[in-house]
């Protein structure tokens, strides 16, 4: 078990930083402070968040929601989801394929398609939110009424979305990088994240890992990734899931639970992601940015839509 100075010193190394960090963004002071906080810690958290936070009125989840809220407390992670409608899945794919995407740890390679990466060294192409909210049927998928009905089971309070994203993973990388080796989010005191496959995901193209229980176990709770061999060392090799599925394939995950993308050998992925967070975090954008076209719920799309 790790001790609440060794996670206070691993996560705010720098005081000055970390309050540079604060004033600039308050939203900053949560996302810095939350992984000193143990499991217990956490779960009391969002226990007050839950009493205080808006409630769906009349709130009836259907069987669905709930037998998916059921996976998600049991394993941390949903079985894979029967694939999106053909016309959607397609209109997503000609749509990311059009847009160009970026490399957020190198943003002076400028722009780039998708299947001309600016560099050998960059993994992973991004999208911004907002050719993300632009895409093609995104405000739908991301306010499902499954997934809201889940996502307020799950975080026993209405979900504020949060944390967009949609990106290219290249393959042919031999370097795991950022999100590539195992991890916890802490985003929220509780989350529950929906992904997307919109490219077919097989052993070799970089299937989504999950440790199975780990949204609920202490251990390795440092709030730093973690190599493989640690995570097989702590939980087994038995308790990490690989997620294979076709395209359109979709599942829900407690991202606290120790996660990674594996590297893709022959084939590029791309992935669609939407966080269901208690409240917002720094990794929203800061204003709204867009107007909501009508019929989504003021409340769950306050980060993204006017
Ligand atoms: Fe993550």
């Amino acid at each position: 078990m790790t001790s609440f100075s060794e996670r206070l010193k691993t996560r705010i190394p720098n005081g000055s930083r970390f309050l540079a960090r604060a004033y600039d963004d308050r939203r900053h002071i949560a996302y810095d402070l939350l992984p000193v906080l143990d499991l217990k810690g956490r779960e009391t958290v969002a226990k007050a968040l839950r009493v205080i936070k808006p409630h769906t009125r009349d709130f009836t989840p259907s069987d669905r929601a709930r037998d998916l809220d059921a996976q998600l407390r049991r394993d941390g992670i949903t079985a894979p989801q029967p694939p999106l409608p053909a016309h959607v899945l397609n209109d997503l794919v000609a749509y990311f394929k059009t847009e160009p995407c970026h490399d957020r740890y190198r943003p002076h390679l400028g722009q780039f398609m998708w299947d001309r990466p600016a560099s050998d060294d960059s993994n992973i192409g991004y999208f911004t939110y907002e050719q993300v909210l632009r895409a093609p049927h995104l405000l739908d998928l991301m306010n499902d009424r499954l997934l809201l009905e889940t996502a307020e089971l799950y975080l026993g309070a209405k979900p504020v979305i949060d944390n967009i994203g949609c990106a290219w993973r290249f393959p042919g990388r031999e370097t795991p990088k950022g999100v590539q080796r195992f991890h916890r989010d802490f985003d929220c005191a509780r989350n529950v994240k929906a992904f997307w496959y919109l490219t077919d995901v097989t052993e070799t193209s970089g299937p989504h890992a999950f440790v199975r229980g780990s949204h609920v176990d202490p251990r390795l709770d440092i709030g730093k990734a973690q190599t493989d061999a640690a995570i097989i060392d702590t939980f087994g090799a038995d308790s990490i899931v690989s997620i294979t599925a076709p395209a359109g394939t979709w599942f829900l995950e407690d991202v606290y639970g120790f996660h990674k993308e594996q590297l893709p050998v022959d084939q590029p992925r791309l992935l669609l992601a939407v966080e269901y967070n208690l409240y917002p975090s720094s990794l929203a954008p800061r204003h709204p940015v867009m107007d909501n076209p009508g019929g989504y719920d003021r409340y769950c799309n306050r980060l993204f839509l006017r």
